[in-house]
């Protein structure tokens, strides 16, 4: 059978293919007040936000971070609830709001998991690698540099829109909690509403951490959903058409490779379904300032304009674009770079609409 979207990685043995299915199954899971959902939260299950296409893919979803911007310095006002908003809760009292004390507010858009497995899997060299010392076209990059949670080692961040995690287990230890206030070992203590401390003791009445563990495996949601996304195989491509194919040197000459690196390369793995694999993932994974598009947050490493160059695979499926959700289709997406992508976005803006449907028509098949 012809791949999909949303199937596991080619080549697990059973044992993983079992693993796979029974992670798949805590990520559908919509969890509960009494199992510890909220007291405040914004959905209440992964697949809620991750689901175009098949479970894991991407939504239309978005979610709210604030801040306040003073004398170029961020803040990200922790003490008053953010940065990120969780917009729904177990009772009305403990509503969060954006704080007026905020100047800054951005939104997110929910992305697909296709794939993550394998890029989890590229070595932090190789990403390094991608940094310039002299710019090209613009063109700089840098790591994000993260404490990762789940490792206790500083890695190179990659997953999110500003690579502000570096590996699968703290991203679902960190969805777990923020997206759906469920506490893990590795991230165990709760969102207070816009930091009330005194609101959260008294509605926050299941005890930490909520992520349960069972004791015969000591694994709990967070690991099990983890490997899910681990062995979630990769956007499947189209076969190339005549367009796509022309489109793919329209795609170089343009410029866009520099920052959408084709193709990286996994490192040896224990598991042999991601040891050595190709990854043509069209991201450096690396951030870049892009001027007007950043989305005035800082976190981790990136700063207020920058922001992880996006994985192109599987765009076909993952609309709307750019991390909060505004471009809705390629073309508006490729307009709205600025920054280092400038060069690159003007050189587009010059091509004709052949070449403009030659570059799309690759861009949808990859
Ligand atoms: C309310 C919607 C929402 C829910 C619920 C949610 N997510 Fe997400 N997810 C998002 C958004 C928005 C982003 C992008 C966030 C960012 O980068 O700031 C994201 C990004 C991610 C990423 C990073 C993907 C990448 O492109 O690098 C992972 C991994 C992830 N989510 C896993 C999960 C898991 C696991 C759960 C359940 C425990 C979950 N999410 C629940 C909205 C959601
Ligand atoms: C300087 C690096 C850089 C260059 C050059 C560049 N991009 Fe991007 N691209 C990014 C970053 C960073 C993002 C994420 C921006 C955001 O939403 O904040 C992005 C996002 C996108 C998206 C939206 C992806 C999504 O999932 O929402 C598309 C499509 C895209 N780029 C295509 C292109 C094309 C086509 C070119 C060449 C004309 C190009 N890019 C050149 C860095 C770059």
């Amino acid at each position: 059978m012809k791949p999909q979207f949303g199937d596991a990685l080619p080549g697990l043995t059973k044992a993983q293919m079992a693993t796979f299915l029974d992670g798949k199954d805590d990520f559908e899971d919509t969890e509960t007040e009494a199992g510890g959902l909220g007291p405040i939260f914004n959905r209440s299950s992964c697949v809620t936000c991750h689901n175009a296409s098949a479970t894991g893919g991407a939504s239309p979803i978005n979610v709210t971070r604030f801040g306040r911007m003073e004398n170029g310095v961020f803040n990200p006002l922790a003490s008053l609830g953010g940065s990120l908003q969780q917009e729904m809760e177990i009772n009305s009292v403990l509503h969060e709001v954006v704080p007026p004390e905020a100047n800054v507010v951005a939104h997110r858009n929910s992305t697909p998991l296709f794939g993550l497995g394998l890029i989890e899997a590229i070595p932090d060299n190789e990403i390094l690698r991608n940094v310039r010392r002299t710019p090209v076209d613009g063109v700089l990059g840098k790591v994000s540099k993260v404490a990762d949670a789940a490792t206790g080692k500083m890695l190179i961040g990659r997953f999110g829109w500003k690579s502000q995690q570096a590996t699968l287990l703290s991203f679902a230890g960190d969805a777990y909690l923020n997206e759906m206030g469920i506490t893990s070992r590795l991230f165990p203590v709760e969102n207070a509403p816009n930091g009330n401390s005194k609101l959260l003791e008294q509605y926050d009445t299941v005890a930490d951490p909520e992520d349960v563990v069972d004791p015969t495996t000591g694994r709990g949601d967070i690991d099990r959903v983890a490997d899910y996304m681990r062995f979630l195989g990769a956007p499947p491509r189209l076969p190339p058409t005549n367009g796509a194919s022309v489109g793919r040197s329209v795609f170089q000459n343009t410029g866009c490779a520099v920052c959408h690196v084709p193709l990286m390369i996994t490192g040896p793995n224990k598991i042999a379904a991601l040891s050595q694999q190709q990854v043509w993932l069209f991201s450096d994974l690396l951030l870049h300032d892009m001027g007007s598009l950043g989305d005035g947050i800082a976190q981790g490493t990136a700063d207020v304009r920058d922001m992880r160059t996006a994985p192109l695979w599987g765009l076909r499926a993952s609309a709307p674009y750019l991390h909060d959700g505004r471009a809705a289709n390629v073309d508006e997406a490729i307009k709205a770079h600025d920054g280092e992508a400038k060069a690159s976005k003007d050189r587009y803006m010059r091509l004709n609409k052949q070449q403009v449907q030659q570059l799309i028509e690759f861009l949808m098949s990859i």
